[in-house]
């Protein structure tokens, strides 16, 4: 990491977890910066911030309620998008309680089910030949989201078991990245590239290299 601030840059190596006290779940956060500093689909980054730039003038007053940081379209994109490309939670696991016949098969009872997470949500069939693109855009053009439904796309599960702390966690995911795109410019380093570790949840394994410069206003 090299920060830019008047002096000059200080190369450090530091995980993305340093900088923010990120718990196992919010790492994705260091995903999102990532996806916003690679992104095939250039200027998300900048996207994110024209839109919280609009909505926060002030940046030493960023003190959101929950509606205003849920009514920030983009943002909401960008961290939808990230749960659907690097979902922490990549599987499932059930068991049925009765003999259940899906298409042309038939499940037996008390068969461990895993789910996919990770696979339905880069499946071309529900995503189309873009699926694997990290493009937040795609949230806003009902084309290319008519086949997605709460039951193919799954971050926090579904149903009666699925996750109570999912609303905390978005507005927790969409406030930490708001306040970091908002005060900084991140840049990759051109051949760094973060690793993703999938053992229970998913989290980057190792340190990338970046640079970042403060916003000035
Ligand atoms: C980005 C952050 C999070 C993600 C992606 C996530 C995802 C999930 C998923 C996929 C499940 C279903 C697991 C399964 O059925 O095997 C789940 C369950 C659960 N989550 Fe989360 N979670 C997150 C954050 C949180 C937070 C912040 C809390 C608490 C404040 C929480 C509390 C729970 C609980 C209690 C369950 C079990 C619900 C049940 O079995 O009835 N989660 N979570």
């Amino acid at each position: 990491m090299v920060i830019k601030d008047n002096q000059e840059p200080v190369r450090l190596k530091l995980h993305i977890g340093d900088i923010v006290d990120l718990n196992e779940e919010f790492k994705g956060v260091a995903y999102a910066i990532k996806q916003t500093m690679v992104s095939a689909k250039a200027h998300v980054q900048d996207l994110l911030r024209e839109e919280l730039v609009k909505a926060f003038p002030d940046k030493s007053n960023f003190n959101p309620t929950f509606d205003e940081i849920n009514s920030l379209e983009f943002l909401n994109c960008v961290v939808k998008e990230t749960l659907r490309l690097h979902s922490p939670a990549v599987m499932i696991r059930r068991t049925n309680i009765k003999d259940k016949v899906f298409g042309n098969y038939l499940i037996p009872k008390n068969t461990i089910i895993m789910i996919s997470i990770s696979g339905l949500h880069k499946s071309p069939e529900i995503w189309g030949p873009t699926a694997t693109e990290f493009d937040p855009k795609r949230w806003l053009d009902s084309t290319l989201t008519e086949n997605v439904s709460n039951l193919n796309f799954l971050p926090f599960s579904a149903g009666a078991r699925s996750c109570i702390g999912n609303k905390l966690a978005l507005v927790e995911f969409k406030v930490i990245l708001s306040i970091l795109i908002r005060n900084f410019v991140f840049q990759i380093t051109e051949g760094s590239h973060i690793k993703k570790r999938n053992f229970v949840s998913s989290k980057p394994y190792s340190h990338f290299e970046f640079t970042i410069s403060r916003v000035e206003s």
